[in-house]
């Protein structure tokens, strides 16, 4: 492997381990083109999303204008400009999961949360992710809150996992 990417991808460990190394990443890739994209996935391994100070980074070592970094990111739904909540509701709206009833689902998440698709609460508690399959088809419709799996639901059942993790936090 060549020297510079081995390199790269040390720093991009050790960036993860540490967020004050981003800084390295940053200057490891002062010149290069096509850095922007590797940039701002370091980044938001880093921090769990992209902040301003690491947009105004890369803006300093791409040259590229905050701007246009800032464009770039809301183009790709893989970015996001705010952290995560503490609870990420995936709910799978693949074709197993449709056909089961998962659009009703969407709408009591979005209602029972006040948010939609790739949004995150106020409180910073849920963020809420629409899917396209969550792999456990055979479970449809199925949510994923962080690690744990909830299957086979109906809106009663969606109803009372909310309520628990709401009460939990209250
Ligand atoms: S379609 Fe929903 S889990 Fe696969």
């Amino acid at each position: 492997m060549d020297t510079a990417v081995k390199e790269k991808q040390q720093l991009n460990k050790k960036t993860k381990e540490d967020p004050k190394n981003f800084g390295a990443t940053l200057w490891v890739y002062k010149g290069e083109k096509g850095a922007l994209i590797p940039l701002l996935q370091s980044a938001q391994d880093t921090y769990g999303y992209i902040p301003e100070s690491a947009i105004d980074g890369i803006s300093e070592v791409t040259g590229i204008p905050s701007a246009d970094i800032y464009g770039v990111i809301t183009f790709y739904s893989q970015f996001r400009l705010k952290p995560l909540g503490k609870y990420v509701v995936k709910i799978c709206d693949g074709t197993a999961c449709h056909v089961n009833g998962s659009k009703d689902l969407i709408s009591i998440i979005r209602d029972e949360l006040g948010i939609t698709n790739n949004e995150t609460t106020e409180d910073g508690l849920f963020t809420l992710q629409e899917v396209a399959c969550l792999g456990c088809c055979s479970l449809s419709p199925v949510i994923m809150i962080n690690d744990e799996t909830y299957g086979r639901l109906d809106s009663k059942k969606l109803k009372t996992i909310l309520k628990e993790y709401k009460s939990k936090e209250s």
